[in-house]
């Protein structure tokens, strides 16, 4: 169902690619810097263009991948669950979402006990918290998570580096419908998830590479990389409309839309 949403986003200003924490991550390889604040303020603009708040984290030059903000927690009826980052150069950044939290009218704010990367590895539907782990956030923030959010937790296990968060190989579309990319988990979890989601769609290689799960979707619209265009037939076929936007430069850190997007479920009564 679609209706406005809540986001937070953190502007690019320090993105760099100087250290490699995935695949994806290059540092011999330049970044345009311009570029990419070009292109994320044009993500940050459509959102709000089509009716949804975005807050702004303020960026630390220290923490270059503090732009993908989808990682510093995770927010569900009101209740923040912080992150805590698998490596040391970005682990001050799950400090700073706590704080901004604090600041911003939010009263039950979980420091947590075991790695996790937000909604990297988090995705809620309507019924279940989908869970990755393999990587980044440890088997052991999965009941941590449902203890703290009364969610039921699925847990799902990434086999593939390039997959290495949940939200590069899975995106909640609206209320249970989701699409994946089954070759980023194990067979045990490719078998819950198609037991759980029959319906899914279902994404080609071409457009997961493309990082085309890793789209943000508000019930209606679903924003992803523009090169992912596979997934645009389909998404209208379901009654979606993908609306595709350019993320390149923030690609070679290993993001693009939705890592950049953290979702706050649901703003706080004032
Ligand atoms: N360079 C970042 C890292 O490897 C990219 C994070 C992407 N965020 C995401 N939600 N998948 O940690």
């Amino acid at each position: 169902m679609y209706a406005a949403r809540r986001y937070l986003m953190c502007p690019p200003e320090h993105f760099r690619v100087t250290y490699s924490i995935n695949p994806w991550m290059d540092p011999d390889k330049p970044v345009d810097l311009p570029l990419a604040i070009a292109q994320w303020e044009d993500l940050r603009d459509r959102y709000r263009s089509l009716g949804h708040t975005v807050e702004e984290l303020e960026p630390r030059p220290e923490l270059p991948d503090m732009v993908y903000a989808a990682n510093g927690a995770t927010v569900v009826d009101g209740r923040v669950l912080g992150a805590r980052f698998a490596h040391a150069e970005r682990a001050s950044e799950a400090a700073a979402h706590r704080d901004w939290y604090r600041a911003h009218g939010y009263t039950e704010i979980r420091k947590p006990d075991h790695i996790n990367e937000g909604e990297g590895d988090f995705a809620a539907t309507a019924s279940w918290l989908l869970a990755g782990r393999g990587f980044r956030s440890s088997p052991l923030s999965h009941p941590e998570a449902q203890e703290f959010f009364g969610r039921p937790v699925i847990g799902l296990d990434l086999v593939d580096p390039r997959y290495y968060h949940l939200d590069t190989a899975l995106c909640v579309l609206d209320g249970d419908d989701i699409m994946y990319y089954p070759p980023a988990f194990s067979a045990g979890s490719r078998a819950v998830l198609a037991r759980l989601f029959p319906d899914a769609l279902i994404a080609e290689e071409a457009d997961a590479l493309a990082l085309g799960l890793n789209s943000v979707s508000d019930g209606h619209h679903v924003l992803l990389p523009q090169a992912a265009a596979g997934l645009f037939g389909p998404l209208r076929g379901r009654g979606y409309e993908p609306v595709p936007v350019d993320l390149t430069e923030l690609l070679k850190g290993g993001g693009s839309v939705k890592c950049c997007t953290a979702e706050l479920r649901p703003s706080p009564q004032p």
